[in-house]
């Protein structure tokens, strides 16, 4: 079951980056740190690229829908987690309009950008808490090896190359360049003077 490790991976990604803008809002908020505002915008964009284009395609139409065959009461939780995937796309944007906002509009307009920040971590930790805790097991309990051939297959690339590891590359690659810009302690990017 490659697909359930990838899974978890991909998860830790997202919420390493979930933690990092935390992080650095919170440093704001607290220290008076200067907003850097070309990282802020590189996890945002993160955030947005990987979880939509690449993540939740696989989860819905490999993983959700067997699992919706094999356990019909399951139908309710996956239909919630599906309703997230939609509704994640526009929390982002939300998301991006409160970064413009705070960027144009300066320190007035930080705390409306703090919360739609929290908001959206705490969303999308609700989310991968529900897929790792109640879906996986479920999928575990029901699928058949027939099932987690496809699903593996899937989430190694081999059935949708948009879906596959030379795409996976591509946001590791974009992981990285957050790393990178990204001052300690989240990354390796140069330490920020305080305002
Ligand atoms: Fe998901
Ligand atoms: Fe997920």
């Amino acid at each position: 079951m490659e697909a359930i490790r990838i899974i978890q991976d991909e998860h830790r990604s997202l919420a390493a980056v979930l933690h990092g803008m935390l992080y650095l809002v919170h440093q704001i908020r607290d220290r008076g740190a200067r907003p850097d505002f070309g990282v802020l915008g590189a996890m945002i964009y993160y955030i947005d690229a990987f979880p939509e284009r690449f993540h939740h395609p696989k989860e819905d139409q490999y993983l959700f829908r067997l699992l919706r065959m094999r356990h019909p009461d399951a139908a309710p939780l996956l239909d919630r987690l599906k309703s997230e995937h939609r509704a994640g796309a526009e929390k982002i944007r939300t998301l991006e309009q409160a970064l413009a906002r705070y960027q144009q509009g300066g320190a007035a307009e930080f705390s409306n950008f703090m919360a739609a920040v929290e908001a959206y971590a705490a969303f999308h930790w609700d989310h991968m808490r529900a897929e790792e805790k109640e879906i996986l097991p479920l999928a575990e309990k029901h699928l058949s090896a027939g099932d987690w051939e496809a699903i593996d297959a899937a989430f190694l690339g081999h059935t949708d190359p948009m879906l596959g590891v030379e795409v996976g590359a591509k946001y590791n690659a974009l992981f990285s360049r957050v790393v990178n810009l990204a001052p300690p302690p989240i990354g390796v990017g140069p330490a920020r003077p305080r305002a």
